[in-house]
């Protein structure tokens, strides 16, 4: 018997992706495979070589000796699969967003605090040597203490899926803040230290998706674009906006500022695609130094292979379940700010 972790993934769009990940690692060996679409599903299963497939993910966990599972489905099953596979003994990493409600990620936080198994969520932007640079100076004081943010993706037009189950509240939870914001969100609050929000505020908009739904006549019911305002215990504010459809410059726009107390920082995309760049802004005896941070001091693991680590290490993973809730307050309290028109408050923890 291989004294490697055994790791099933379900969901085969992105989860071919943690498949690719758990085998690249190996401390792992990919043993099971479940998604809806038999088609797709064998497919997966010829290219990584995988002989136990199911469109059943209960039904998996039930029949296969498993370590651990991703959950790479549509966000409307992230919270009961993951349940059900915390319940069986699992370890999990589930896609963003962790869930579509902010009571849905605490259910499944207690699920994982009972089962005492680690509950990691892919906030995939953080594991770059790029974004670990970033964190290594904010760690090392340079930035000083940070209070004010903005993080932004937004897309000229880039709507996931369109008509499917991205577009669909049902399914998805929202629009592309739930999709695309929640990775910058989840920059921002990482490299913040992931202070308390305890105001939110925002607004969102369904202009230029609307249209085009309609003269496709596809079905789609969250927004195109969105914006909210978060203030956190610590006295920080930050900015978030994210769309699928605007009318800008570039096919992709992803930035992150973060302003700290000596010093401030920007990571973002160049040229409207997914190459990145980041720059330290700093102040010394009057003088203004900028400086190109493009090399992390050591090399960032991939999510797949945090999540083998800190299963084999018996330690809580990078990127936590409680930090996937926060993540889930803010987007939630942005949702409702703009149903609303009013201001949601927190207590803060
Ligand atoms: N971290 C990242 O950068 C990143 C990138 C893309 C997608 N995602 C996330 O991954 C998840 C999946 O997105 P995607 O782009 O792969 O979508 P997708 O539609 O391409 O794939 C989802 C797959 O799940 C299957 N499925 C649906 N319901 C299922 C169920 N109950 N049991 C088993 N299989 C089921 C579908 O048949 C489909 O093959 C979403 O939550 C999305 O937000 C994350």
């Amino acid at each position: 018997m291989s004294s490697k972790l055994r790791i099933g993934v379900v969901g085969l769009g992105m989860g071919a992706w943690h498949a690719q990940g758990y085998q690249e690692d190996g401390r792992a060996e990919v043993v099971a495979l479940c998604d809806l679409d038999k088609s797709r599903l064998e497919e997966t299963a010829c290219k990584c070589g995988v002989s136990e497939v199911f469109t059943d993910a209960e039904e998996m966990f039930r029949k296969v000796s498993l370590d651990a599972v991703s959950i790479a489905t549509p966000n409307k099953f992230h919270a009961p699969l993951t349940i059900a596979a915390l319940r069986r003994g699992l370890h999990v990493l589930c896609e963003k967003p962790m869930a579509m409600t902010v009571r849905e990620a605490e259910r499944m936080v207690a699920a994982a605090e009972q089962a005492k198994r680690n509950l990691m969520i892919n906030f995939s932007y953080r594991f770059s040597d790029m974004s670990y640079a970033l964190k290594q100076q904010v760690e090392a004081g340079v930035v000083g203490e940070i209070y004010f943010g903005r993080t932004v993706w937004h897309r000229r037009r880039g709507i996931p899926g369109f008509g499917g189950w991205f577009t669909r509240k049902e399914l998805a939870g929202g629009g592309p803040l739930i999709d695309l914001g929640v990775h910058r969100l989840d920059l921002a609050l990482w490299l913040m230290g992931y202070p308390e929000p305890v105001a939110v505020s925002g607004a969102a908009h369904n202009v230029i998706a609307k249209e085009l739904a309609r003269k496709q006549r596809k079905a789609f019911t969250v927004e195109d674009l969105a914006c909210g305002i978060v203030k956190f215990a610590n006295g920080a504010t930050l900015m978030l906006e994210a769309s699928w459809a605007v009318n800008i410059n570039e096919p992709e726009h992803m930035v992150t500022l973060l302003c700290g107390t000596k010093g401030g920082l920007v990571q973002k995309n160049v040229g409207g695609g997914y190459e990145f760049t980041a720059e330290l802004y700093t102040e010394e005896g009057g003088n203004l130094y900028t400086k190109k941070l493009d090399q992390a001091l050591s090399p960032a693991p991939s999510a797949y292979t945090e999540f083998i680590s800190s299963i084999l290490e018996k330690r809580p993973p990078m990127a936590t379940g409680d930090q996937g809730v926060k993540v889930m307050k803010i987007l939630e309290g942005i949702y409702k700010s703009a149903e609303t028109g009013r201001e949601v408050r927190y207590g803060a923890r």
